[in-house]
C-alpha cells in the first residue's frame, strides 16, 4: 500500500465493520430477503412461491379413512434461487406440527394458503437445502373457481387426492405451481385391507401391525398438479406394453371393473400409436386408476396413470394418455398456457378417430366451425367465447375454447404445413421441451422456426388470440 494513502476516518471504518458483520449473518455473504408468496401466475397469483426451486419431494403419509385423518412428513429438497431469510410453502388446511430446515427448528407462520418458514440460518443463493414439515389433520376438499372439487376427496372406501389446478396443497406442503417440477417418493400407509396407488412405480409394499405401506417412486420431473393418491379397494392389474415392456399398472374400483376391462386393454395399442405420432413416451410406466363416477366427477391426466371417474371410453382414454406428452412432460409455464395441454390432448382424439376409420380431423374441424359437431347449438357457440391463449378468468381455464378451439389451432397448423412437416413439428416440440416447461410464445416461435417459408400470422391473430369466431374456417 503506498504510504501517501490517507487512513480511513474512524466513522468510515465503523461503517465497514458493521457492513462486514451484517454480511456474515447471512451465511452466504449478503443479507437474505423473503422469497415471496407467489410466482405471479396471471390466473392464480398465490400459487407457487418465489426464491427457491424444489428438486425432490419425499412424502411419508398415513391415512385412517374411518377418522379421515392424515399424518404426514414432507421432506422437501430445494435450491435457493436468491439469498433467503424466509420462504413460503403452499398448504391449505391441516395442522403443522414442526418444520426444520437443514435439521434445525424453523419459525413458521400461516396466512391463508401461505406457510412462511423462517430458517434458523439464512440460505444463500445456489444452496441446496432440505426442509422437513410434519403435519396432520383432516385434509380439505377445495372448490375451484369453476366449482369443480379437488384436493382431498373422501370416497366410499377411501380417498382420492387430485390437484388441478391448486388441489395438491390440500395434502402436502410445496411449491404448488406448474413451473416448479420435481421428482417424488410417496409412501402411504393405510389399513391392510386397502390399497394405495400413486404416481410412478411401486417400489415396495410392506405390511406390519395391520397396516400396509405402499412406496411409490417418480423418477421423472412431475408438476404437483398431476401428483395423485388413490386409497381404496381396487382390482390391480400389472402388464407390460410394447417391445420395451413398459410397465402398465391399472387400479379399478371393483364396481367399475366390468365396464373398464375392454377399454383399458387398449392402453398398449394407444401408447404405441401415441409414440408413433408424438415421439418417445417420456415416463417409465403407464396405466390408469378408475374410481366411481361421482368420486371426482371428472377425469384427470395424473402422471403415469390418469384417474377416471367411472369407466372411460376410448376417446377419453386417448385424451388423458396423450396428456402425458402434452402437459405432464411439456408442462405449461403458467395457467394461461392451458390450451397447450388441452388443445393437443383434444386434437389427439380427432387424430385417433381419423386413424381408426372415423371422421377425418378436417371433417371434425368443419363441423366445429359450422356449429353442428355438438348436439346442442349452445355448446357449438361456446367454442368462440374467448381466445384459447387468453382464457377469460380463472373460472374458465377448462372451458371449451381451451379444448376445442385449441384443437382447431393445431389443425390450422397442420393445414398450413402438411402432414409430414406437422408430425415433424409435433415430435420436435415434445423433444425440445421434454420434462420441461413452455408457454404459448415458445410454441409459436418454435412453429415459425420449423416452417420459415410459411406465414402463421393470421392463425395466431385470429385463432389463438382473436376475440370471437374467425371469419374464415
Ligand atoms: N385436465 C383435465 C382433462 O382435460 C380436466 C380438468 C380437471 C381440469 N380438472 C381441471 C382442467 C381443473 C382445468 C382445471 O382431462
Ligand atoms: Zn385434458
Amino acid at each position: 500500500m503506498p504510504r501517501s494513502v490517507r487512513p480511513a476516518p474512524a466513522l468510515a471504518s465503523f461503517a465497514l465493520l458493521a457492513l462486514a458483520l451484517t454480511a456474515c449473518s447471512g451465511g452466504g455473504g449478503v443479507e437474505g430477503t423473503p422469497g415471496g408468496s407467489g410466482v405471479r401466475d396471471p390466473y392464480f397469483p398465490k400459487a407457487g412461491n418465489g426464491g427457491y426451486d424444489v428438486t425432490h419431494y419425499d412424502l411419508k403419509l398415513a391415512y385412517d379413512p374411518e377418522k379421515r385423518h392424515l399424518t404426514g412428513t414432507a421432506g422437501i429438497t430445494a435450491r435457493a434461487t436468491k439469498d433467503l431469510s424466509a420462504f413460503d410453502l403452499d398448504l391449505k388446511g391441516l395442522d403443522v406440527d414442526t418444520v426444520t430446515v437443514e435439521g434445525k427448528g424453523a419459525r413458521v407462520s400461516r396466512s391463508g394458503q401461505e406457510l412462511t418458514v423462517r430458517p434458523h440460518d439464512e440460505l444463500a443463493e445456489g444452496e441446496t437445502f432440505r426442509a422437513t414439515v410434519r403435519y396432520s389433520g383432516t385434509p380439505v376438499t377445495i372448490t375451484d373457481p369453476d366449482d369443480s372439487e379437488e384436493g382431498w376427496l373422501p370416497t366410499a372406501d377411501g380417498a382420492l387426492a387430485l390437484g388441478e389446478p391448486t388441489g395438491s396443497m390440500a395434502w402436502f406442503p410445496g411449491n404448488h405451481h406448474p413451473s416448479d417440477k420435481a421428482t417424488y417418493d410417496i409412501a402411504v400407509t393405510v389399513p391392510k385391507d386397502l390399497q394405495a396407488v400413486s404416481n410412478g412405480e411401486l417400489r415396495s409394499e410392506r405390511t406390519a401391525d395391520g397396516r400396509t405401506t405402499y412406496a411409490w417412486h417418480t423418477a421423472e420431473p412431475m408438476a404437483s398438479y398431476v401428483a395423485m393418491l388413490a386409497i381404496g379397494h381396487y382390482d390391480i392389474t400389472r402388464t407390460t406394453a410394447g417391445a420395451d415392456r413398459l410397465p402398465v399398472y391399472t387400479a379399478v374400483d371393483p364396481e367399475q371393473a366390468g365396464a373398464s376391462r375392454k377399454v383399458l386393454a387398449k392402453i398398449p395399442e394407444i401408447m404405441e400409436w401415441a409414440e408413433y405420432n408424438f415421439g418417445p413416451y417420456p415416463f417409465s410406466s403407464t396405466g390408469a386408476v378408475v374410481d366411481r363416477e361421482d368420486d371426482a366427477g371428472y377425469d384427470l391426466e395424473t402422471q403415469n396413470r390418469p384417474v377416471f371417474s367411472g369407466a372411460p371410453n376410448t376417446e377419453t382414454l386417448v385424451h388423458e394418455l396423450v396428456h402425458q406428452w402434452f402437459g405432464n412432460s411439456v408442462t405449461p409455464k403458467s395457467w394461461r398456457d392451458m390450451w397447450l395441454n388441452e388443445g393437443f390432448a383434444t386434437y389427439a382424439q380427432l387424430l385417433w378417430e381419423e386413424d381408426n376409420g372415423g371422421d377425418s380431423a378436417q371433417e371434425t374441424f368443419d363441423a366445429l366451425y359450422r356449429g353442428d359437431y355438438f348436439d346442442d347449438a349452445e355448446s357449438g357457440e361456446a367454442i368462440w367465447a374467448f381466445p384459447p391463449a387468453k382464457p377469460s378468468g380463472a373460472a374458465h381455464i377448462s372451458d371449451s375454447p381451451v379444448y376445442w378451439r385449441g384443437a382447431m389451432v393445431v389443425h390450422k397448423i397442420r393445414q398450413t404445413v402438411g402432414d409430414d412437416a406437422f408430425y415433424d413439428i409435433v415430435q420436435g416440440w415434445t423433444a425440445a421441451h421434454r420434462h420441461g416447461n413452455a408457454d404459448t410464445d415458445d410454441f409459436t416461435a418454435y412453429v415459425e422456426q420449423k416452417a420459415p417459408d410459411k406465414d402463421f400470422d393470421a392463425i395466431w391473430e385470429d385463432w389463438l388470440y382473436g376475440e370471437g369466431k374467425p371469419a374464415h374456417p
